[in-house]
């Protein structure tokens, strides 16, 4: 390990799906900042003017959970500790921990101070009384260690944040990190504001991507795999500006899991900014063959993946061959050694478990095994894998792409395969609430106190169906937290008390996708009407195997708030698009339900698989 810079923040990486973004937060507030393994030795941390201990899905009783240097209390630098970070100052310092005492998933009310909560201190300086914080925990804080005050609490927390003033020590059990944690950003400021850091500005963002690409492809050529979506558009335009055209070749694989017209459409606008070095191939009959009867989530994206990289390397074979034969070719591969090109973001690599400890979510289509081996062998570059999705539209603006391309909706690599669910599971029944519900036989997958979930969803009903209460809400809220077998919350629209849902054998075949691509294609079209398209960050429709008629299915719309995907909230929408989206869904032949999705991220995920 080399010792951090002077002057920077030094994040010690718990294994937290969010300390990366804590690293990059930080470097927004002016500090330059880097992310090390949680056991660097203190030598290592010298030069540090502050350090942050970041969140992670372990409890401090596990055995083997990550602990940081016990030195660095000795550095005598301002420290700031994050859910487990915060928890493990706590139990290091002689406080108490409770594993598995309170659960809270999502956004919490913190109250500062007052009577109860002992003295204010400099880290939440500036922030109101009362405010909205993102949390996502199963342990928690229940004895303060001597020397410390509390300074925030919250309903189910009694130690939501905590302070040493005189060493200049805090803890906090909720992520200031995030987007929806309201005054987030303050908070990370007033604690840099502390330390005697090192500048740093935006303005690196582009440097550093150029200086990146030119540093790893060396004297290679770059065989990019182009998926319409932002990241890779982004990557590509990168690539041909910093190697040239003639040391890319792009290649945009139509699996038949895309939007409809969307492989047309983005031919289209790349050829139209110049872009010749783009070849598609039509490559969907080959990975509905390869997804026939598979349903596992985990099974599709691994599949998915592997077909991704089989017809990349028989399509550059083929590419190879046509320009060693004929140079007059458009074929931009040099007969030189190549490096397969991704465009990675930072939140691919960690919800893969990408990290020492962090907890695997989601196998990434660009994380798969085959590709993991690549990426040890040195044979792929991926100028995007530090950034965010924020950041890689940044730099898309300044690398001059035009702006329906630069923030249209995110869409993942595995597209509609990941949005078809397939496996139908055995009824469960909750514990009675006033409302009517059902749950749903099926599961999909969350994010829980950074660690994976597999869980079943529950249906609320209403005699309103198109009117979303604040009891709505809250129990959207409050069922993940308080019971461990359910991660997402729904309202039907269709139906206004519970129906008997019988499962349909489904698959990930031409079929499903078509359908799905219809209800896709007409939600993305009332947005579009209703003027919506700003407002929301990426609105996912997910087909259910389910249903009330024999060979029913249902469809889910997943609209989400979101800055960089790392947390989202539901988006609330309007009644009247509710309702008219219902209906014509429902007009679908084959679709006899329509739900909502009301839950935030954590405790789910944006897409369900
Ligand atoms: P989740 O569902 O994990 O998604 O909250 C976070 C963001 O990542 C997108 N996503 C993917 N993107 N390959 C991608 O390129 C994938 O395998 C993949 N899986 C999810 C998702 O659409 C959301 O924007």
């Amino acid at each position: 390990m080399t010792p951090v810079k002077t002057g920077s923040i030094a994040v010690l990486d718990f294994g937290g799906q969010y300390a990366h973004l804590l690293a990059r937060r930080v470097r927004e507030c002016g500090a330059y900042s880097v992310l090390c393994p949680p056991e660097t030795p203190v030598g290592e941390l010298r030069g540090a003017a502050g350090i942050i201990l970041s969140g992670g899905p372990q409890s401090v009783y596990d055995p083997g959970s990550p602990r940081a240097d016990p030195g660095i209390f000795e550095l005598g630098v301002p420290m700031l500790g994050i859910c487990y970070g915060h928890q493990w100052i706590a139990h290091v310092m002689g406080g108490r921990v409770r594993a598995g005492s309170v659960k809270e998933y999502g956004r919490v009310l913190l109250r500062r101070g007052g009577a109860a909560c002992g003295a204010r201190c400099g880290l939440l300086e500036g922030c109101p009384e009362e405010f909205i914080v993102w949390m996502s925990h199963g342990d928690a804080v229940t004895e303060l260690p001597a020397g410390f005050l509390r300074i925030a609490s919250s309903d189910h927390c009694a130690v939501a944040a905590m302070a040493d003033e005189e060493r200049r020590i805090y803890g906090v059990q909720f992520h200031p990190e995030v987007a929806h944690t309201e005054r987030g950003q303050n908070i990370l400021r007033n604690f840099v504001g502390l330390c005697s850091v090192s500048p740093w500005s935006s303005a690196h963002v582009l440097r550093d991507a150029e200086e990146r690409v030119r540093a790893e492809a060396g004297g290679k050529s770059v065989f990019m795999l182009v998926s319409g979506g932002v990241d890779s558009t982004v990557a590509f335009a990168l690539l041909n500006r910093v190697l040239g055209a003639e040391r890319v070749q792009g290649l945009f694989i139509d699996t038949g899991l895309m939007r409809k017209g969307e492989v047309t459409a983005v031919q289209k606008s790349l050829m139209g900014l110049g872009y010749n070095n783009l070849h598609v191939e039509d490559a969907s009959d080959e990975f509905f063959v390869v997804l026939a009867g598979v349903c596992d989530p985990e099974e599709k994206r691994r599949i998915i993946g592997e077909t991704f990289l089989r017809v990349q390397r028989r399509v550059s074979e083929r590419f190879m061959q046509v320009f060693a034969n004929d140079r007059s070719t458009t074929c931009n591969l040099q007969p030189t050694p190549w490096l397969l090109g991704q465009g990675t973001i930072y939140p691919d690599t960690i919800e893969t478990g990408g990290t020492t400890h962090a907890d695997h979510i989601k196998m990434h289509h660009n994380r798969i095994p085959a590709i993991q081996a690549m990426i040890d062998a040195g044979c792929v570059i991926e100028p995007l894998k530090e950034l965010y999705k924020d950041e890689v539209r940044q730099l898309g603006e300044e690398l001059g792409l035009p702006r329906e391309l630069v923030w249209r909706q995110p869409f993942p690599g595995p597209g509609l395969g990941v949005r078809i669910l397939c496996d139908g599971s055995s009824p469960l029944t909750m514990t009675p609430i006033l409302i009517p519900h059902s749950v749903l036989p099926i599961r999909s997958v969350g994010v829980q106190g950074d660690g994976r979930t597999y869980r079943h969803a529950v249906a609320l009903f209403s005699d309103d169906p198109f009117r979303v209460c604040e009891e709505h809400w809250r129990l959207a809220r409050d069922i993940p937290n308080r019971d461990a077998r359910f991660n997402r919350v729904l309202l039907c629209t269709s139906h206004d008390h519970p129906q008997a849902i019988q499962c349909t054998p489904t698959f990930v075949t031409r079929e499903t996708a078509d359908l799905l691509r219809e209800a896709d294609t007409l939600v993305g079209d009332a947005v579009h009407r209703h003027r919506l398209s700003a407002a929301i960050w990426q609105f996912p429709v997910v087909l259910l195997p389910c249903g009330i008629r024999r060979g029913g299915r249902s469809i889910v719309l997943r609209p989400v708030a979101s800055l960089e995907a790392m947390t989202a909230e539901a988006f609330h929408l309007p009644p009247p698009f509710l309702e008219e989206v219902t209906r014509s869904l429902l007009e679908i032949s084959g679709i006899d339900m329509v739900f909502y999705d009301l839950t935030s991220k954590p405790p789910a995920t944006i897409e369900w698989e």
